[in-house]
């Protein structure tokens, strides 16, 4: 029997997932989003287009598979039905080739109004949130209030909508927030209106049973490890398990029908919003790394953090999703860096560790870096073809983190991608 293979970012998100599924998914049947929602960015480019998608899978651009919005997924109808009117252009026969969990929860216009009262009240300790109302929605999940997707379709739904709503109104009450919430009712009903059109199955059969057939399923992270709820530099997260195990939960397969994960990272790291990050660059540097790399948020458009590469963080989130293959992106962006830096390890005391800390910024430690040198510019189509300062830079990171780097991304083009071999076990 088939497996579902997991691709996800290993680092603070946006490490380039929606290109490599994008390149990825001619080889797939099935491509389905676990998790997450609209605080999500995915930033595809072919045939001299940009896609940014936010809660559809990143396979929707191929003919004859299959793009599944999962049920650990929290959907937002109104950024939903934008994001297919943005596709129309393309004749993408959408209602045929997406379907959407009836089990997925739904954001509505309060929760992201909730969203943003809850970030003002904290201050300078707010989170940085996209402010899409995923904290209130997965909330609102796991204290069993919330709006599922296939309740569109139950009598009642209006009157559970108004339930909702009203819960959260007396919440927002008790904050300083005015928002013009008819508009977005308005747009809300309309959204919905326009779900309906869509197929909302119970898709963990529609899996399974592509499993039993035979055909292959690519499971599309969205953020990264270094933001799961339990995993991450928790509370400076995301609402939900952005690991391989989210994967299991967000589609409903069991973990051994788990085969693949592939586990993307940037060459270096960056991070958008608040958070500890022990790498991070803020010096010229830095800005030299946003330049390059054109480090600003494909949600918010917010400048990203940037900073050198982390092998203790990384050498965690392998080991937390169990990474068969690794995936190095962005590797374009440091070849003409003079100084190039990874830091390797972490000290405390004066000695080696490399124990992640419950608080990445709690101040007893340090890092220890190795330094490289910018290859120069490539027009290499094959693996052996790399320059050699890259290939030193790659086997410096195969040797210090216990998986292999299958796959090295050279621009953001899906042509600018070069695989070992052929990385789809078939
Ligand atoms: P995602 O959220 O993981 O899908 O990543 P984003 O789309 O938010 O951010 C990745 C950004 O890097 C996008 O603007 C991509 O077009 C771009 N990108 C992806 N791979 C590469 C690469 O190898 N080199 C360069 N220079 N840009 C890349
Ligand atoms: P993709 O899928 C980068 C960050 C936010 C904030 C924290 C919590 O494009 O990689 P939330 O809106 O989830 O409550 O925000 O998580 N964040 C992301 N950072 N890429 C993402 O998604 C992100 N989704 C959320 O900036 O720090
Ligand atoms: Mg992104």
């Amino acid at each position: 029997m088939a497996a579902v293979d997991i691709l996800l970012g290993l680092q603070w998100g946006d490490e380039g997932k929606g290109k490599i599924v994008d390149f990825l998914a001619p080889k797939y049947d099935v491509v389905a989003r676990f998790q997450g929602g609209p605080n999500a960015g995915h930033t595809l480019e072919f045939d001299g287009h940009k896609h940014v998608l936010h809660q559809i899978p990143s396979g929707i651009f191929h003919e004859g598979i299959l793009n599944v919005i999962g049920n650990g997924v929290v959907l937002d109808p109104i950024t939903f039905k934008k994001e297919i009117e943005e596709l129309a252009p393309f004749n993408l026969d959408l209602k045929r080739h997406l379907v959407i969990s009836n089990k997925a929860q739904m954001i509505i216009p309060t929760h992201r109004m909730l969203d943003k009262a809850y970030e003002i009240a904290k201050g300078d300790k707010k989170i940085g949130s996209t402010l899409r109302g995923i904290g209130p929605t997965y909330q609102d999940k796991a204290a069993r209030k919330g709006l599922r997707i296939g309740d569109v379709n139950e009598p009642d739904f209006d009157d559970r909508y108004k339930q909702l709503r009203d819960f959260h109104l007396e919440i927002l009450a008790r904050y300083d927030f005015e928002a013009d919430l008819e508009e977005e009712e308005r747009l809300f009903f309309e959204a919905v209106e326009m779900i309906r059109e869509f197929d909302i199955l119970s898709t963990e059969y529609l899996i399974n049973q592509a499993l039993v057939e035979g055909k292959s399923v690519l499971a599309e992270g969205a953020q990264g490890s270094l933001l799961d709820v339990d995993f991450g530099s928790y509370p400076y997260v995301t609402s939900s398990n952005t690991i391989a195990a989210g994967a299991c939960t967000g589609l409903g397969v069991a973990p051994n029908k788990i085969g693949e994960v592939y586990g993307i990272f940037k060459a270096y790291c960056t991070r958008v919003g608040s958070g500890p990050f022990p790498t991070e660059l803020h010096d010229a540097s830095g800005e030299e790394l946003r330049k390059i790399g054109n480090e600003f948020g494909a949600t918010t458009g917010r400048p990203r953090r940037c900073g050198w590469l982390d092998l203790p963080a990384l050498r965690y989130t392998v080991m937390l999703n169990g990474v068969t293959q690794l995936f190095m992106m962005k590797a374009d962006v440091l070849e003409d860096i003079d100084e190039i830096k990874i830091a390797h390890s972490y000290l405390k005391n004066n000695e080696l560790t490399d124990e992640l800390p419950l608080y990445l910024d709690n101040g007893e430690f340090s890092l220890s870096f190795d330094s490289f040198k910018g290859w120069g510019g490539t027009k290499a189509t094959e693996f052996d073809q790399l320059p050699e300062g890259l290939h030193s830079y790659i086997k410096y990171i195969e040797s210090k983190v216990s998986a292999p780097i299958n796959l090295v991304s050279l621009g953001p083009d899906r042509t600018q991608t070069i695989m070992k071999g052929d990385i789809v076990a078939q």
